[in-house]
């Protein structure tokens, strides 16, 4: 090296890298620890930077860069020497609002620490506990999607005529139960039943009463029980088996004759990754329990079969396909950004 000489690639690339990487890192823990002070909610009226310093127990001169980043990034303003919410940060970031994000962005500090301590996730030195894991999901999941996704969902499922015809729903692995919520909401005459793992459903109900709908929750494990009777509509997101051969026969047999079978799902694409799906997949593979059975990339169970296969088991077993329809949505809990699939079958034999 001639000390004179400037390297043949400028550094600059690399900085930029690092740069972005790292004011990610500052914004996202500025967000997390925003949230556990409850400046949110502190900022729903406007406040002088004394009371709010006051209030939340931190130092005059760092509670001013804290906000003035808040600002910068849309999720407050300041009207003189008074700072509120921004629009945005009211609807979702307070912790009364009906589309509150609170629990799955707090959610994600579980996973930040995984990337904070890489080294030691890749060697499978894990903390996290299998037990406690779907009880806390569906709290997300039930976020994730009431802020655009079921609303999607609803809208598109009611929109087929018969949907109003049928008697009798089964929400297969339906979780925090809020998709049988609306269904039960927007067609009175059906009768939703949420079938999930008992320790889940304990969660459903109290969905379901705060909601004050009228729906039946069944515990069961959907690889070992029977989903106790018949019924005219099998509908099943994120469902773990809804790529699974046993799962989709055990439907069949639960589905009256003329019954849809609608199923929200992704289905993994295997090239031309995106960066994003790069993460995920990493991140999806950080905790690979053994009772759960996970594939290699995100959201893929042992036994799952691919998209044209999954269809052409359906259409086997005695499904017409009615529609595929493509659903892409923010999913947080699974990855930044999925595309979806919703495909409707209805068992015509
Ligand atoms: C990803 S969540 C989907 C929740 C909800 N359907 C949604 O779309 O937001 C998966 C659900 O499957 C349930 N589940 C996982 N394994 C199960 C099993 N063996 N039997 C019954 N439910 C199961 C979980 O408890 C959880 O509620």
């Amino acid at each position: 090296m001639n000390i004179p000489d400037q390297p043949d690639i400028p550094y600059q690339k690399l900085q930029e890298i690092i740069e972005n990487a790292f004011n990610g890192l500052k914004i996202f823990n500025i967000l997390e620890t925003s949230l556990e002070l409850g400046i949110f909610d502190k900022l729903k009226q406007p406040v002088n930077l004394d009371n709010l310093s006051k209030k939340i127990k931190i130092d005059k001169v760092l509670s001013f860069y804290l906000v003035e980043a808040l600002l910068k990034i849309g999720l407050i303003e300041k009207e003189g020497d008074l700072y509120k919410n921004s629009k945005l940060g009211q609807l979702y970031l307070t912790s009364d609002s009906a589309y509150s994000r609170i629990n799955s962005m707090l959610s994600l500090k579980e996973n930040a620490e995984l990337w904070n301590n890489l080294n030691n996730t890749l060697q499978g030195n894990l903390k996290k506990k299998e037990e406690s894991f779907f009880p806390k999901i569906i709290q997300v999941m039930a976020e994730d999607c009431v802020v655009g996704e079921l609303q999607d969902t609803i809208d598109l499922i009611s929109s087929y005529e018969d949907f109003y015809k049928y008697k009798r729903l089964l929400d297969l692995a339906g979780g925090h139960g809020m998709y049988s919520i609306a269904f039960s909401k927007i067609n009175p005459d059906l009768e939703c039943n949420v079938f999930d793992l008992p320790e889940v459903l304990v969660e459903t109900r109290k969905y379901i009463k705060n909601y004050n709908a009228e729906v039946n929750t069944i515990p069961g494990n959907f690889y070992e029980d029977d989903f106790a009777g018949t019924y005219d509509i099998i509908f099943s997101s994120y469902n773990p088996g809804g790529k699974n051969p046993e799962i989709a026969k055990k439907i069949y047999n639960s589905l009256n004759l003329s019954g849809l079978f609608i199923n929200k799902q992704y289905f993994p694409v295997n090239e031309n990754f995106t960066l994003e799906e790069v993460l995920d997949n990493l991140e999806w593979n950080f905790t690979n329990f053994e009772k759960s059975m996970k594939g290699e990339s995100r959201y893929s169970f042992q036994g799952d079969l691919s998209f044209e296969e999954y269809i052409k088991f359906l259409e086997d077993l005695g499904f017409d396909i009615l529609d595929i329809h493509s659903l892409s949505h923010l999913n947080p809990s699974f990855g930044t950004f999925s595309k979806n699939k919703i495909i409707i079958a209805k068992k015509v034999r």
